[in-house]
């Protein structure tokens, strides 16, 4: 049985959460950005002094964690920390952060959990490998480096101060990470829908998305 899911899945700043969020609201169904649960992660790590690349000493942190939401935001024990977590230090040290094993199975643990059995959208990297199997529709958005780049620079969500080859070295560099990394690499389900959407605008991207989903419910 599939369930009433998107699951939309590619590398950073290919616009996953923007289109997750206006699509959540047209199809009135939750969204969840799992992206922003390993940089809480990773910003409640260099806050308390550790260094992110030590995988054992970012281990033992995770019974001091939790994270929600609240009406948009996030915390980190009960802070919020939106902005925060989205700075170029946070950028640089989210990858190796989001690595690890344990990170990962009490992350995907506590998305699953958020989830629920409710409609949901959630983005991400292994949302359709690994968190929501089974999710009714999968789609792997992408777009050139360069595109994303540019449309990182025009982010006012994001904290960063990178111009635009800094953004694009840190694309990189993050895109090669993402996907070699041992455990629950970046790639797109074998079910998934590839989206490019280097010369498309938002607009067209969620009508592609939503006419994908309104056929999915068709054939229920
Ligand atoms: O989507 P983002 O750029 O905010 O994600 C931050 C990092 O978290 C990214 O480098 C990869 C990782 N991530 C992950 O491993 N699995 C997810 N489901 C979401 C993000």
């Amino acid at each position: 049985m599939k369930r009433q899911a998107i699951a939309i899945d590619g590398p950073s700043a290919s616009g996953k959460s923007t289109i997750a969020r206006l699509l959540a609201d047209r199809l009135h169904m939750d969204y969840l950005d799992t992206g922003a649960m390993y940089r809480a992660i990773t910003l409640f790590a260099l806050e308390s002094g550790v260094d992110p690349e030590n995988e054992e000493e970012v281990n033992r942190l995770l019974d001091r964690v939790e994270i929600t939401f609240n009406d948009g935001d996030i915390l980190v024990n009960g802070k919020v920390c939106t902005r925060e977590i989205r700075t170029d230090e946070v950028t640089r040290a989210v990858s190796p952060v989001s690595s690890y094993k344990k990170v990962r199975e009490k992350m995907v643990d506590q998305q699953r959990k958020i989830a629920g059995d409710r409609p949901v959208i959630l983005d991400g990297r292994d949302i359709g490998t690994v968190v929501l199997p089974d999710a009714l529709l999968k789609i792997f958005l992408t777009a050139s480096p360069e595109v994303r780049a540019q449309r990182r620079l025009k982010d006012d969500k994001s904290s960063s101060t990178m111009d635009y080859q800094a953004l694009l070295v840190s694309i990189k560099k993050r895109d090669d990470f993402d996907s070699h990394r041992a455990i629950s690499p970046l790639r797109p389900a074998e079910d998934a829908i590839l989206i490019d959407s280097s010369d498309m605008t938002i607009d067209q991207v969620l009508e592609k998305i939503q006419g994908l989903w309104e056929e999915k419910q068709c054939t229920l």
